[in-house]
């Protein structure tokens, strides 16, 4: 089972994922997959809104891979682009904070490898003509599925 989305533009991505924010709990994981360019940092923006941080929160970390958050629910926003091995994940401590207590939402989420969580919400995200980026959500576990039930599309 999955849901898509065709968002019309920037605004739209982050509407949508003000909605998604509303749906998560601690622990939960979003893994986002796409190239660059295609909204993962504008739909994380969006989720953080959504979670309460400010419309600045959140940026587009060059070199650091993780950008920790702390609110009401916590939000650790991996930017994973640079990471090139397993042992490079494993060498800074990646599954201290994918399990840890915060919400965890992964750009280059396909660089986890072997640290691929089982429990998570899974976003493709591609390019369409101007504008518009396709979505497409796929669950992975039992709160997966269960996100992936609540996401209205
Ligand atoms: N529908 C859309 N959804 C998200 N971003 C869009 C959309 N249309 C255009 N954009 C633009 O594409 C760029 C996406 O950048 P960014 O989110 O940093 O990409 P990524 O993190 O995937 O590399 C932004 O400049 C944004 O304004
Ligand atoms: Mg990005």
């Amino acid at each position: 089972m999955h849901k898509e989305f065709l968002s019309p533009s920037t605004y739209a991505t982050l509407k949508f994922g003000k909605q998604l924010a509303r749906l998560l709990k601690p622990k939960d994981i979003i893994c986002l997959l796409g190239d660059l360019g295609c909204g993962k940092t504008v739909l994380t923006k969006g989720i953080a809104q959504g979670l309460g941080f400010g419309k600045n929160a959140v940026s587009s970390p060059t070199f650091t891979f993780l950008n920790v958050y702390e609110g009401k629910k916590d939000l650790y926003h991996f930017d994973l682009y640079r990471i090139e091995s397993d042992r490079e994940l494993a060498g800074i401590g990646v599954e201290d904070f994918l399990y840890g207590q915060g919400i965890c939402v992964v750009e280059w989420a396909d660089k986890l490898g072997a640290f691929m969580p089982k429990e998570c919400l899974k976003i493709v995200i591609t390019h369409k003509a101007g504008e518009k980026r396709h979505m497409t959500f796929y669950g992975h576990g039992d709160r997966g599925c269960a996100i992936l039930e609540m996401i209205k599309v």
